[in-house]
């Protein structure tokens, strides 16, 4: 096992970046040259790029008077600030929390929710922290998509803390207190998005080497070429082999990626509301938590409606794989919403996802409560990797919340009404039936709503291959109701319609902007795309014309869109046992 990492390794780095190590020596190498005093140049370069340059500035003030500094130096003091301040934030919020009433009872649980989310956020930037610290600069390229979709969740918890506060003075303070770690943040997506540029800049001469271009997660998009193990045609044949057999792309995540789920697991704990199981709730088969030799925690739920209150596959209960007798017999469900409790979206949850590497399998995850409760989500994913196979999501409002990092899904049904397929992570739902539920008066369905913030983040929706239509209770009404593909909840908004069959249901216009404040224009600047799509709802003769809407007219294009491209799909899924397309 040794020898093979070693070798796998050594391929991986020829191939995709031995080179960046001898970058970075040259660049050290070369800065001793002219090493008199602070290195302000190296600064400037690079926080040249970047939309928050004082902040950047001050960020790297320390390293640059280093004039021994490397370049990792300088993204680790990026890294480091955005943790501190993310500290001051928490401070705050307990503060915050100090000054309310005892009447402020809502307020008080948004502020908890606040202090939650920068504990997420502070968490994974320990994880990008760690890694770019034990990283030997030559593994940097391989893990810039990596990063991006660790300091996307970062950004995206951050995001949920300000937005779930309804108390305008609360939530000012908290969007002030939030600044500095929201502007550092993003400046460190466009450093570790651009590192291939930004080391030439410094005087790095990458052209000497043959790699293929580094910094930048449209990798695979340069090459066009995937074959159907989703690696590019430049990899040869021997290291996809290597790269295959060998988990090397699970640097970020804090536990060993284990072998594949089996056909017919054998379960670590049976749930049974009959008392045929070693627990009567899931909840208690979590509590119980401990992962088989094999790394998973696997869950049997037996047949039967689970009303348990909120379900939490907790931090640190990783590579949970629960599964159910179908979904149509394991279903869990409950009732938390927005509308009538005042409860923030992310909290309405029935069942929440953080422990890495969730997987289910023939499981209904349901919230009941009706349009009336407007946000009431069935299930929340912050959990990097997770799988979702053959599962329900019945919901209306907010069903499916793909809240961070890359998430899929396949062979599922998921039921809604407005945004109900929505979040800021990186989903990809394949072969899916995708069902529009009737709204209540005066609602609009929207299908998805994506909430990608800049064009550096791993953000968006694909839906590939999947069935949208009307479910039978809104297909003989359908016509008093709009239906959307989407609508774009943050500036840089991304859903992809691949090769779906779009039920009537669907207007020409197909998409929808977003109407109110802050996002007004998302739609000039937001990536809508479709491709190959059939059925009367896919007729593009009458879609919306904006600059953020285009269909895809070639193949090529299309394959950016893949599994095997949009969520790297190939590095992860077969190891998982996961049965994917990672093609068109
Ligand atoms: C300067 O940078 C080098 C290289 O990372 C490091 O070893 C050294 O500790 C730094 N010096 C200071 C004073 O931070
Ligand atoms: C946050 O700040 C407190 C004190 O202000 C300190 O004890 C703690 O270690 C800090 N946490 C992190 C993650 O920096």
């Amino acid at each position: 096992m040794a020898n093979k990492v070693v070798v796998s390794v050594a391929s991986a780095v020829i191939v995709l970046g031995v080179v960046i190590g001898v970058c970075l020596l040259l660049a050290n190498s070369g800065r001793s040259h002219h090493k008199t005093t602070p290195d302000s140049k190296t600064a400037e370069l690079i926080c040249k790029k970047v939309e928050y340059q004082v902040t950047c500035l001050d960020a790297v003030n320390k390293v640059a008077k280093n004039s021994s500094a490397t370049p990792q130096d300088y993204i680790v003091a990026i890294i480091r600030a955005t943790a501190d301040e993310l500290n001051k934030s928490l401070e705050k919020a307990a503060e915050a929390k100090k000054d309310l009433s005892s009447g402020q009872k809502q307020t008080k649980a948004e502020l908890e929710t606040c202090e939650k989310m920068i504990g997420y956020a502070s968490d994974e930037l320990k994880q990008v922290l760690k890694t770019i610290g034990e990283m030997k600069a030559t593994t940097l390229s391989d893990q810039v998509d990596p990063i991006l979709v660790w300091l996307t969740a970062v950004r995206s918890y951050q995001t949920t803390c300000v937005d779930e506060i309804q108390d305008e003075n609360v939530k000012a303070d908290m969007q002030e207190a939030m600044q500095t770690s929201n502007e550092l943040t993003f400046n460190a997506q466009k450093i570790i998005y651009n590192v291939h540029n930004i080391l030439k800049d410094i005087g790095v001469n990458l052209d000497e080497f043959k790699f293929p271009q580094l910094g930048n997660r449209k990798l695979l998009q340069e090459v066009k070429e995937i074959d159907r193990y989703g690696f590019p045609s430049w990899v040869p044949k021997t290291d996809r082999r290597l790269l295959q057999a060998t988990p090397d792309n699970e640097a970020m995540f804090k536990t060993p990626t284990p072998p594949p789920v089996p056909e017919n697991p054998t379960p670590d704990a049976v749930v049974a509301q009959d008392g045929s199981g070693k627990f009567n709730s899931i909840k208690q088969a979590l509590d119980a938590y401990a992962p088989g030799p094999a790394g998973r925690y696997i869950i049997y739920i037996k047949a039967g409606t689970y009303n348990e209150g909120q379900i939490i596959v907790d931090k640190g209960q990783d590579n949970v794989y629960m599964y159910g007798d179908g979904k149509d017999k394991t279903i869990i469900t409950g009732s938390l919403n927005f509308g009538i409790q005042k409860i923030g979206t992310s909290q309405t949850a029935t069942v929440v996802a953080i422990g890495e590497r969730f997987m289910a399998k023939g499981i209904t995850f349901r919230n009941s409560i009706g349009p009336a409760g407007h946000q009431a989500v069935a299930f929340r994913s912050q959990s990097p990797r997770t799988v979702m196979m053959d599962c329900g999501f019945e919901g209306y409002q907010d069903t499916l919340y793909y809240h961070a990092h890359d998430q899929f899904y396949k062979n599922c049904a998921i039921y809604g009404t407005v945004d109900f397929i929505f979040g800021t992570g990186r989903a990809f739902i394949q072969d899916s039936d995708i069902f529009v539920q009737k709204p209540d008066a005066n609602q609009a369905n929207m299908v998805t709503a994506d909430g990608r913030m800049k064009m550096e983040e791993t953000g968006g929706v694909v839906l590939h291959n999947c069935r949208i239509q009307a479910t039978e209770e809104l297909a003989p009404v359908q016509a008093s109701f709009k239906s959307y593909l989407g609508r774009p909840w943050k500036a840089a908004s991304t859903a992809v319609i691949l090769k779906c069959d779009i039920g009537d249901l669907i207007g020409p216009e197909g998409w929808m902007t977003w109407s109110s404040g802050e996002g007004a224009n998302n739609h000039l600047t937001c990536m809508f795309r479709e491709y190959g799509n059939t059925g009367p709802g896919s007729n593009q003769a009458d879609r919306v014309t904006w600059a953020g809407y285009r269909p895809i007219t070639n193949e090529r294009d299309a394959l950016d869109y893949t599994a095997a491209t949009f969520v790297d799909g190939g590095s992860w899924l077969p190891q998982y046992g996961v049965p994917a397309n990672l093609g068109l």
